[in-house]
Protein backbone atom coordinates (compact mmCIF):
# COMPACT_ATOMS: atom_id res chain seq x y z
CA UNK A 1 0.00 0.00 0.00
CA UNK A 2 1.14 3.41 -1.07
CA UNK A 3 1.33 5.99 2.10
CA UNK A 4 -1.41 8.62 1.42
CA UNK A 5 -1.18 12.24 1.80
CA UNK A 6 0.14 12.71 5.29
CA UNK A 7 1.91 10.04 5.89
CA UNK A 8 5.31 9.96 6.41
CA UNK A 9 7.53 7.97 4.13
CA UNK A 10 9.87 5.78 4.38
CA UNK A 11 13.56 7.33 4.66
CA UNK A 12 15.52 6.30 1.50
CA UNK A 13 18.41 5.31 3.58
CA UNK A 14 16.72 3.32 5.63
CA UNK A 15 14.89 1.89 2.88
CA UNK A 16 17.92 0.70 1.65
CA UNK A 17 19.55 -0.59 3.92
CA UNK A 18 16.15 -2.96 4.66
CA UNK A 19 16.07 -3.85 1.06
CA UNK A 20 19.45 -5.35 1.94
CA UNK A 21 18.54 -7.08 5.28
CA UNK A 22 15.76 -8.56 3.06
CA UNK A 23 18.24 -10.31 1.47
CA UNK A 24 20.12 -11.01 4.28
CA UNK A 25 17.17 -12.75 5.79
CA UNK A 26 16.47 -14.80 2.68
CA UNK A 27 20.14 -15.71 2.72
CA UNK A 28 19.71 -17.06 6.37
CA UNK A 29 16.85 -18.84 4.63
CA UNK A 30 18.99 -20.61 2.30
CA UNK A 31 21.97 -20.78 4.94
CA UNK A 32 19.79 -23.09 6.81
CA UNK A 33 17.80 -25.25 4.82
CA UNK A 34 21.13 -26.23 3.25
CA UNK A 35 22.25 -27.64 6.69
CA UNK A 36 18.86 -29.27 7.42
CA UNK A 37 19.71 -30.51 4.07
CA UNK A 38 23.25 -32.13 5.18
CA UNK A 39 21.73 -32.84 8.37
CA UNK A 40 19.25 -35.47 6.20
CA UNK A 41 22.36 -36.65 4.44
CA UNK A 42 23.34 -37.44 7.88
CA UNK A 43 20.44 -39.08 8.56
CA UNK A 44 19.48 -36.60 11.84
CA UNK A 45 15.67 -36.05 11.22
CA UNK A 46 15.62 -34.24 14.42
CA UNK A 47 18.16 -31.74 13.50
CA UNK A 48 17.17 -31.36 9.96
CA UNK A 49 13.43 -30.51 11.38
CA UNK A 50 14.99 -27.83 13.22
CA UNK A 51 16.87 -26.23 10.64
CA UNK A 52 13.53 -26.42 8.04
CA UNK A 53 11.84 -25.06 11.03
CA UNK A 54 14.27 -21.95 11.32
CA UNK A 55 14.69 -21.67 7.82
CA UNK A 56 10.96 -20.95 7.16
CA UNK A 57 11.55 -18.52 9.84
CA UNK A 58 14.45 -16.50 8.31
CA UNK A 59 11.59 -16.45 4.64
CA UNK A 60 9.13 -14.86 7.33
CA UNK A 61 11.16 -12.54 8.59
CA UNK A 62 12.22 -11.13 5.14
CA UNK A 63 8.72 -11.04 4.16
CA UNK A 64 7.51 -8.66 7.54
CA UNK A 65 10.69 -6.09 5.96
CA UNK A 66 9.00 -6.23 2.98
CA UNK A 67 5.42 -5.38 4.53
CA UNK A 68 7.11 -2.35 6.56
CA UNK A 69 8.63 -1.41 3.05
CA UNK A 70 5.39 -1.31 1.09
CA UNK A 71 3.38 -0.38 3.83
CA UNK A 72 5.72 2.83 4.38
CA UNK A 73 5.49 3.54 0.68
CA UNK A 74 8.85 2.30 -0.35
CA UNK A 75 9.90 0.18 -3.08
CA UNK A 76 10.86 -3.45 -2.39
CA UNK A 77 13.73 -4.07 -5.04
CA UNK A 78 15.08 -7.84 -4.55
CA UNK A 79 18.87 -8.85 -4.48
CA UNK A 80 21.11 -11.61 -5.53
CA UNK A 81 21.32 -14.24 -2.98
CA UNK A 82 24.33 -16.21 -2.56
CA UNK A 83 24.91 -19.75 -2.36
CA UNK A 84 25.28 -21.16 0.66
CA UNK A 85 28.27 -23.42 1.96
CA UNK A 86 26.61 -27.34 1.56
CA UNK A 87 29.01 -29.45 3.36
CA UNK A 88 30.01 -29.66 7.39
CA UNK A 89 32.09 -31.80 8.98
CA UNK A 90 29.11 -32.41 12.13
CA UNK A 91 26.44 -31.29 13.71
CA UNK A 92 28.79 -28.89 16.22
CA UNK A 93 30.80 -27.18 13.14
CA UNK A 94 26.76 -26.50 11.69
CA UNK A 95 25.65 -25.14 15.01
CA UNK A 96 28.43 -22.93 15.66
CA UNK A 97 28.01 -21.42 12.11
CA UNK A 98 24.29 -20.40 12.94
CA UNK A 99 25.47 -18.83 15.71
CA UNK A 100 28.39 -16.99 14.34
CA UNK A 101 25.89 -16.03 11.87
CA UNK A 102 23.06 -14.64 14.11
CA UNK A 103 25.45 -12.90 15.62
CA UNK A 104 26.16 -10.91 12.31
CA UNK A 105 22.78 -10.63 11.67
CA UNK A 106 22.42 -8.92 15.27
CA UNK A 107 24.84 -6.68 14.31
CA UNK A 108 23.39 -5.77 10.89
CA UNK A 109 19.82 -5.44 12.72
CA UNK A 110 21.21 -2.80 15.31
CA UNK A 111 23.07 -0.93 12.54
CA UNK A 112 19.72 -0.34 11.09
CA UNK A 113 18.00 0.84 14.01
CA UNK A 114 21.02 3.40 14.26
CA UNK A 115 20.80 4.31 11.38
CA UNK A 116 16.23 4.97 11.35
CA UNK A 117 17.13 7.08 14.60
CA UNK A 118 20.25 9.16 12.92
CA UNK A 119 17.29 9.52 9.91
CA UNK A 120 14.57 10.44 12.32
CA UNK A 121 12.36 7.68 10.87
CA UNK A 122 10.47 6.92 13.80
CA UNK A 123 8.39 4.18 12.38
CA UNK A 124 10.97 2.36 11.42
CA UNK A 125 13.43 2.27 14.37
CA UNK A 126 10.24 1.08 16.46
CA UNK A 127 9.52 -1.74 13.63
CA UNK A 128 13.08 -2.87 14.13
CA UNK A 129 12.55 -3.44 18.03
CA UNK A 130 10.41 -6.70 17.04
CA UNK A 131 13.91 -7.90 15.20
CA UNK A 132 16.11 -6.85 18.27
CA UNK A 133 14.03 -8.83 20.46
CA UNK A 134 14.18 -11.90 18.07
CA UNK A 135 17.53 -11.70 17.90
CA UNK A 136 18.50 -12.35 21.26
CA UNK A 137 16.00 -15.52 20.96
CA UNK A 138 18.12 -16.69 18.07
CA UNK A 139 21.72 -16.31 19.17
CA UNK A 140 20.54 -17.49 23.09
CA UNK A 141 19.06 -20.96 20.75
CA UNK A 142 21.75 -21.18 18.25
CA UNK A 143 24.48 -21.06 20.88
CA UNK A 144 22.95 -22.93 23.65
CA UNK A 145 22.46 -26.06 21.35
CA UNK A 146 26.13 -25.52 20.15
CA UNK A 147 27.46 -25.71 23.46
CA UNK A 148 25.42 -28.83 24.16
CA UNK A 149 26.81 -30.57 20.85
CA UNK A 150 30.21 -29.45 22.78
CA UNK A 151 29.24 -31.40 26.25
CA UNK A 152 27.88 -34.61 23.88
CA UNK A 153 31.56 -34.80 22.22
CA UNK A 154 31.40 -38.29 20.31
CA UNK A 155 28.66 -39.44 22.17
CA UNK A 156 26.36 -41.25 20.01
CA UNK A 157 23.36 -41.33 22.89
CA UNK A 158 24.07 -39.10 23.41
CA UNK A 159 23.62 -36.89 19.84
CA UNK A 160 20.20 -39.43 18.71
CA UNK A 161 18.33 -37.68 22.20
CA UNK A 162 19.39 -34.11 20.83
CA UNK A 163 18.55 -35.49 17.44
CA UNK A 164 14.38 -36.31 19.12
CA UNK A 165 14.72 -33.43 21.35
CA UNK A 166 15.15 -30.70 17.96
CA UNK A 167 12.54 -33.09 16.28
CA UNK A 168 10.00 -31.68 19.01
CA UNK A 169 10.42 -27.95 17.64
CA UNK A 170 6.98 -26.55 16.96
CA UNK A 171 6.03 -25.43 13.25
CA UNK A 172 5.29 -21.54 13.99
FE1 LIG B 1 16.29 -13.55 10.79
FE1 LIG C 1 13.38 -17.08 15.99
Amino acid sequence: MRAGVGCEMINSKVEGALNDQIRKEFYSSYLYLSMAAQFESMNLKGFAHWMQVQANEETKHAMKIYGHVNERGGKVILQQIDAPPFSWKSAKEMFLEAYRHEQKVTESINKIVELARAEKDNASEIFLQWFVNEQVEEESSTNEITQKLQLLGDNAPALIMLDAELGKRQKP
